[in-house]
């Protein structure tokens, strides 16, 4: 499962980076209005800091698939072609999909909140399909269900199209899609920080550091030990 950021607060993908294993960022319009800065500004500057291979995910938001291919084309030309184009999976969306696997963009069809939106996502040719999972558990719906279901569709109906989880507010979620093997998850910076965080183990780590210093001193390693 490729592991990607889903923000574009580029100091905390900074200090993402230098921790965790990163494959990629992702945003939407509404991680964008939350950078405060103008969209361009913030992706180039992610862009720029990821490097030209990694993925970057970025969406449209004209409501008519002409729009979406505008908007599409200048964001490849901007950002390069390892760029994805993020495309809500509408009636409009899916007829942009077609288009653009045409001209060899990248897809990302999003705003998935069904079984049926991502297997004719993956007929249009998306590389990759985001199902919602928190929101669909929202509505009452399991959203880690309808992101396994979509992963078997793919598989089952020979369509390469990948599952990129979205929308994750649990360490759980996470975790149940990583067993499972789907293709990707995008986890929000809060969310990534919790992978990690358990008084267990940072307990369990200052008792081995208090022992080995009442052994060798306060302050001593392994580096200075005798
Ligand atoms: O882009 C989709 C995903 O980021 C939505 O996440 O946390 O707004 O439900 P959230």
């Amino acid at each position: 499962m490729k592991f990607i950021i889903d923000d574009a607060d580029i100091e905390k993908i900074r200090e993402l980076y230098a921790t965790f294993a990163v494959d990629g960022v992702t945003t939407n319009p509404t991680i964008l209005a939350k950078s405060g800065k103008q969209p361009f500004e913030v992706l180039k500057e992610i862009r720029d800091f990821i490097g030209p291979e990694a993925e970057l995910h970025v969406q449209v938001v004209a409501a008519d698939a002409e729009g979406m291919l505008e908007e599409a084309h200048r964001i490849r030309k901007e950002l390069g072609i390892n760029t994805y184009v993020k495309v809500p999976t509408t009636k409009e969306g899916l007829k942009a999909m077609k288009a653009l696997k045409k001209d060899g963009t990248n897809v990302t069809a999003t705003a998935i909140y069904t079984q049926m939106q991502a297997y004719l996502a993956g007929k249009a040719g998306a590389d990759y399909a985001a199902p919602y999972v928190n929101r669909i558990d929202n509505l009452g719906a399991n959203g880690v269900k309808t992101a396994k279901d979509i992963h078997d569709i793919f598989k089952k109906n020979g369509l390469k199209t990948e599952v990129l989880a979205a929308s994750f507010k649990n360490s759980q979620q996470v975790l149940e899609l990583c067993q499972y093997g789907i293709g990707a998850s995008t986890i929000s910076p809060d969310v990534i920080e919790g992978l990690i965080k358990n008084d267990s183990v940072t307990m369990a780590v200052s008792a081995f550091v208090k022992d080995f210093e009442e052994l060798c001193g306060t302050g001593r390693t392994m580096k200075d030990c005798r």
